[in-house]
């Protein structure tokens, strides 16, 4: 019986015991979609560092340097944070050094807590991961980056549908109020997902700063079959 829990915040991840659970990192807009893209479109691996200063250092060791904060790109580096800037061949074959407001922190988080798996979680590659999940068989910790430590929307969401489709393809213990909550969430809204998060406060952030096209990208559901996580501290096909 796979146990299903879900963190709401980086804040609240020492309440949870991880190790040796699956942990799905959840930073649908953007972080998370774009590692998942940058994959999927040929990238060798992506870092994912919590300073800009550990991007930096690994852009002289010949990563291409991708860097956000507050859903802008920082300048001096090769890429923001855009799923489209991994397109069109513009990462294959390379490896990216990846910095975010709060997806990449996450990722360090999960892997330093001992998760046995840590694996990237978009919308993009929903129904591969969970297949994934289901074949391996751990209990799974659906881990939402949120906003600065604070609640979001979307990514509660996203594991709202993701622990649905878990339970609906096996037996699975939900006693988590979070994950009960998130599922519920996602019923209320999975009728028309980007109507409902329109009211999100990053989704006011980054239509402000023109990223619509972004979202719209990152709320597509399983247009690939890549699953996405770390093999040796970097992010790869799994
Ligand atoms: C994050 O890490 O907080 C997000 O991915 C930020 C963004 O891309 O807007």
């Amino acid at each position: 019986m796979m146990n299903i829990e879900v963190v709401l915040s980086p804040a609240l991840l020492h309440l949870s015991d991880i190790s040796s659970k699956n942990v799905v990192v959840i930073d649908i807009l953007r972080a998370t979609s774009t590692i998942c893209t940058a994959i999927h479109e040929g990238a060798e691996a992506v870092k994912a560092v919590k300073d800009v200063e550990q991007a930096k250092a690994l852009g002289v060791q010949g990563y291409i340097t991708a860097a956000e904060r507050n859903g802008q790109k920082i300048d001096g580096f090769d890429m923001g944070n855009s799923p489209f800037e991994c397109m069109n061949g513009a990462v294959l074959g390379k490896k990216i050094a990846l910095t975010t407001t709060n997806g990449t922190k996450c990722i360090e988080a999960a892997a330093n807590a001992g998760a046995a798996n840590v694996l990237s979680g978009s919308f993009l590659n929903l129904d591969a991961t969970v297949d994934w999940l289901v074949k391996d068989g751990r209990d799974v910790v659906l881990f939402c980056a949120g906003w600065k430590d604070s609640f979001n929307l979307e990514d509660t969401l996203f594991a709202g549908s993701m622990a649905s489709m878990l339970s609906d393809k096996t037996a699975c213990l939900i006693d988590c109020d979070a994950a009960l909550m998130s599922i519920d969430l996602y019923n209320l809204a999975k009728g028309n997902l980007m109507d409902y998060l329109k009211k999100s406060s990053h989704y006011k952030r980054l239509s402000h700063l023109h990223h619509d096209e972004d979202m719209v990208y990152c709320l597509q559901g399983s247009i690939f079959q890549t699953v996405v996580g770390v093999v040796d501290t970097e992010m790869k096909k799994m």
